[in-house]
């Protein structure tokens, strides 16, 4: 999907003699979270963890969003609640420009046909006694409220997009491999026409050499349909080859938003530059060392005062100690949340 024709900067330049400086060109957000609090009961029977810390976020129509970060930082969280799989504890989500925080019944229904999920376990997560065209049809029938009848020829032509050929609905999941069940996923989480799709991990569970193809599938069906797409992947070379911008998150918070370029060239968090700096092929201005993240993840039940990163970071100073800085924008389209954020292509402090 293209970005709206630029003539919307007319109706503001209306309401005075001197019309604002016309925004940069950037898409509408197709999903938005804002101030997103997600809490679980302790797992060790101990205090509640806040998986999700105040988030905001935008998901720009068409676009695909990386969401990067260690395990437990709360990508998943972030993902299910956006789906509305997950009850927010506070914070709303905005879809379309519609509040679907607190949707039920037929309404949540009929939202959930435009919002799906392709899942990281292609085993798991195909019912094994069900044929591929069933499992197919399942969020068109239940979503959409299609007969089985209207869901076939869908189902069909959905399995020969993704490379699979309708004959393979009379099949059951044991009879595919990995590649060919997450295309069956695929294929499954498009049925419906979701508007929003969550690749959660989507890739990691296969072979590398499978993985470049599902990438590609993946791509190809966000292109030809117009999809946005949440990418949720620890692996930050696939997310360079597929996210048009990405988001960084550590302990429940969002601390970083970038274009991918500006992202991989240049990280403005100093955690966003560690993790970078962990993978060789990707370290930003061909530096060679490896910045070494010092610490261990804080506990996210117990997390420190101030700047949740400072007991990790390197350039940490007396008030990254006690205020935790806010997600603010320092350049069009790059937020971070950071007192001393690196200068973009650099790796010195600004
Ligand atoms: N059902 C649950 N009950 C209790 N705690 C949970 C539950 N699910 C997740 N958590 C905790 O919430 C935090 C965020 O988990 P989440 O699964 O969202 O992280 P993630 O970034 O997706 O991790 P990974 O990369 O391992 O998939 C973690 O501290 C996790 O232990
Ligand atoms: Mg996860």
């Amino acid at each position: 999907m293209t970005s709206p024709p630029a003539a919307s900067a007319s109706a503001t330049a209306a309401s005075g003699p001197t019309p604002p400086t016309p925004p940069a060109p950037r898409g509408t957000p197709l999903i938005r979270a804002e101030k997103l609090r997600v809490e679980y009961r302790g797992r060790s029977g101990g205090g509640r963890v806040r998986a999700l810390r105040d988030v905001d976020l935008e998901i720009l129509e068409g676009e695909t969003l990386g969401l990067v970060g260690e395990s437990g930082c709360g990508k998943s969280t972030l993902g299910r609640a956006l789906l509305r799989v997950i009850e927010p504890a506070s914070g709303t989500i905005d879809f379309l420009g519609l509040n679907i925080t607190r949707l039920r019944g037929t309404r949540l229904r009929r939202t959930r046909a435009d919002l799906q999920m392709v899942f990281q376990d292609p085993f798991g997560s195909l019912n094994p006694r069900r044929r591929i065209a069933d499992i197919v049809a399942e969020p068109l029938r239940r979503a959409r409220g299609a007969s089985r009848a209207e869901a076939g020829p869908v189902v069909a032509e959905l399995l020969d997009q993704v490379g699979l050929g309708a004959e393979a609905g009379r099949r059951k999941p044991h009879e595919f491999s990995g590649g060919q069940r997450q295309r069956i996923g695929i294929a499954r989480a498009l049925a419906s026409s979701p508007k929003f799709v969550v690749a959660d991990e989507a890739v990691s569970a296969l072979d590398v050499s499978i993985q470049a193809q599902i990438l590609n599938l993946l791509s190809d069906m966000v292109r030809e349909r117009g999809l946005t797409m949440l990418f949720i992947s620890h692996d930050l070379g696939v997310v360079r080859h597929i996210a048009d911008r990405v988001a960084v998150m550590y302990l429940g918070q969002i601390i970083e938003v970038a274009s991918r370029d500006d992202f991989f060239s240049g990280p403005a968090h100093p955690y966003s530059e560690a993790l970078l700096s962990s993978v060789p092929s990707l370290r930003p201005g061909g530096r060679r060392e490896r910045r070494v993240l010092e610490g261990e993840l804080p506990d996210p039940a117990n997390p420190p005062e101030g700047c949740l990163f400072r007991t990790r970071c390197p350039f940490a100073e007396d008030q990254c100690r006690t205020r935790m800085p806010e997600l603010r924008t320092i350049a069009p389209g790059r937020t971070v949340r950071c007192h001393l954020p690196l200068v973009p292509g650099s790796t010195e402090k600004g």
